[in-house]
Formats: structure tokens, C-alpha cells, sequence
């Protein structure tokens, strides 16, 4: 073949070669095939010498012109393929910022915790103080300083879960989760002389079998004012207030009395039925009342144990069940679901 036509060949194969590359690494391989020092071109070019004396300069001339078209078609295509390889990536990377986003679900208070915190808010309103105390207490606590003696139902071992050795025969300085929040009573007035205006919110333990009303675990909120005059009056006035401000101006009470060992005299507080005002309906069991809490004059003995001069100071404390109120507020029927934590339940609230 003619070196012309030879370099013809060339350069169709070549730029053929060139325009079906699709990655760098490919187009460099063609260029090294052609131009390269061994290339194909460069071999043809070395023959040139064997050619007759006219014809060099004219097929030199034309391989010069195949080196540049090749070259040219090289940086053509690798404008290309970067091109193209951009263009991709943007692609791949693209964001749909049409799409709708995933819900961020938001947690919020649980239902328990918005009655303890709404009744803390009445409290605190009254320039009570909020205590906080332990729920492994010692016996001496839960009971004997509250005028609980031995023999009393609630120190028996089947009531109460005791933690130390010989819980059968519960002795004073035995452990055990509290039954009640009223250690609170005695623990504040170790540390404080009156005047003291309290409340102490927290859980308490008893062997209750679990089941729609019951649960081993529930929280109770206790209360307690010391001061100078206290009587029965300051009592109901506070309580009443409590109880309006809790469940509007038209709340009616009713105050029964009761016997606890810790305060003398003591009562239980009721509230008219909310739902039928007093007639007897499913909300109140037939009742007309709601019982909402236990309360009392702190009892001498109580008040003394604790190194407070019955002579100055007299005082008042209640306790309520939290759990009962809220399941009242918001309809729920199983207590138990107020402790499983099932999201499709608390979702309601
Ligand atoms: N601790 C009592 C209970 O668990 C409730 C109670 C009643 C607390 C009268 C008081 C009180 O402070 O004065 O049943």
C-alpha cells in the first residue's frame, strides 16, 4: 500500500478510535496506540526516509497534518468524556427537594406526669415548696415516726415490700419501698422548722397485684403545713381552693371523717361528681362523689418526734392517689395502661 493511502488509513481508524472512547483511561491508550513513541503513526514516519527524494516532503506534510487532527480530535474528546462524567455525577447526586420529608414524630408529657405537674402548679402557687425524698426508706420513716406501731396491717410483710433480712418481723431500721409519700413529713421537719408549706410528689410500693385499678407502683403526692395557729379551717380553706382551682369555682366538697395513726383528727376529702353533679353516674360508680384524699392535723407525737414545740406550732397534711385523678381526667379504664408505655395509647394525650 502507498504511504499515502497508509496514513489515510490511519487517520480514519484513529479518529474512529478516538470518537468511541467513553473513559480517560481508554482515550489514552488510543493516543499512545497512534502517536505514541511506538505507535503506529510514528512507526509510518520512520519509513519516510526509504521514500523516494520528492515524495518526503509531501507525505511528511500530510502525517504532520494527521498528528494534529489526531491530537485535536484527543482534547476534543476529553472536553467530552469530562463533560459527559459531570454531567452524570450531578445526576447521581441530584436531590428532589419536592419529595416529602419524613415526620419528625414529637414526644410530649405523659398523662400522669401533666396531672402531677398541673396539681404542683396549684401548690407552688400558694408558696408551697416542692420536696423530693427517697423511695427506699427505712421503716422507722414510713411508720413508727408517723405513729404506725407495730401490729399495724401496713407493716406486715404481705402489704409492704421490704428489702432487708427478717422482713417477716419488720423491725425499725428495717428497709423498705416506701408505701407512702408521708415520710416526706418527717423528712422535711428534720431539716427545716416551721413556718413550712410542702408538697412532695413521688412513687410509692405496695403488694398489689396488678390489674385494672391496681398496680404495685403508683405516685401519691403529699402535702403538709406547720406553722404557728394552724387549725382544721386553714385545712379546708386551702383544700377547697385547691380543689376549684383544679376543677373550676362550682367544685363542692365534702369533708368525712376518717381515722389515720399520723394525723388526729382526720378526714377524707370528696368532690361532687363532676359528671352528674352529684346524681350517680359512671364517672363517680353511682356515687355522686369522687374521694380524691386523706388529710388531718399532724398528730402531737408526729410533730413532737421531730423536735417541733406542740405548744407553738400546729400543722395540717394530706396525701392523694395521683393515678385515680388522672385516669378520672382523661377517661382511661386500665390503670395498667398508664405504665406499659404503648405509643399507640399515650399518642391520645
Ligand atoms: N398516707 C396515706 C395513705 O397512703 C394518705 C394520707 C392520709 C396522707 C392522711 C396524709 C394524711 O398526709 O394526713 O393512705
Amino acid at each position: 500500500m502507498h504511504m499515502k493511502e497508509q496514513l489515510a488509513k490511519i487517520r480514519e481508524e484513529a479518529l474512529e478510535a478516538i470518537r468511541n472512547t467513553d473513559v480517560d483511561s481508554a482515550l489514552d491508550a488510543v493516543r499512545v496506540k497512534y502517536l505514541g513513541k511506538k505507535g503506529e503513526l510514528t512507526a509510518l514516519l520512520k519509513q519516510t526516509g526509504k521514500l523516494p527524494a520528492e515524495e518526503r516532503p509531501v507525505v511528511g506534510q500530510m502525517a504532520n497534518e494527521v498528528r494534529t487532527a489526531l491530537t485535536d480530535a484527543i482534547a476534543t474528546q476529553k472536553k467530552t468524556l469530562a463533560a459527559s462524567a459531570m454531567e452524570m455525577r450531578l445526576a447521581a447526586e441530584t436531590v428532589d427537594v419536592t419529595i416529602p420529608g419524613d415526620r419528625t414524630e414529637l414526644g410530649h408529657i405523659h398523662p400522669l406526669t401533666k396531672v402531677v405537674d398541673e396539681i404542683t402548679d396549684v401548690f407552688t402557687g400558694m408558696g408551697f415548696e416542692v420536696a423530693d425524698g427517697p423511695e427506699i426508706e427505712l421503716a422507722a420513716y414510713n411508720f413508727t415516726r408517723l405513729n404506725t406501731e407495730e401490729g399495724h396491717p401496713g407493716r406486715e410483710w404481705t402489704d409492704t415490700f421490704y428489702i432487708t433480712e427478717g422482713h417477716d418481723d419488720p423491725k425499725n431500721d428495717a428497709v423498705l419501698l416506701r408505701s407512702q409519700t408521708s415520710p416526706m413529713q418527717i423528712r422535711v421537719m428534720e431539716q427545716k422548722q416551721p413556718p413550712i408549706r410542702m408538697i412532695a410528689p413521688g412513687r410509692v410500693f405496695r403488694k398489689d397485684e396488678a390489674d385494672a385499678t391496681h398496680s404495685p407502683m403508683f405516685h401519691q403526692i403529699e402535702g403538709m403545713v406547720v406553722d404557728k395557729g394552724i387549725t382544721m379551717a386553714d385545712l379546708k380553706g386551702t383544700l377547697n381552693e385547691v380543689v376549684k382551682a383544679l376543677y373550676g369555682p362550682d367544685a363542692v366538697t365534702r369533708f368525712r371523717p376518717h381515722h389515720f395513726p399520723f394525723t388526729e383528727p382526720s378526714c377524707e376529702v370528696d368532690m361532687q361528681c363532676f359528671e352528674c353533679k352529684g346524681k350517680g353516674c359512671s364517672v363517680c360508680k353511682g356515687e355522686g362523689w369522687i374521694e380524691l384524699l386523706g388529710a388531718g392535723m399532724i398528730h402531737p407525737k408526729v410533730l413532737e418526734g421531730c423536735g417541733i414545740d406542740t405548744d407553738v406550732y400546729s400543722g395540717w397534711a394530706f396525701g392523694m392517689g395521683v393515678e385515680r385523678l388522672a385516669m378520672r381526667r382523661y377517661g382511661i379504664k386500665d390503670l395498667r395502661l398508664v405504665f406499659e408505655n404503648d405509643v399507640r395509647f399515650l399518642k391520645q394525650f
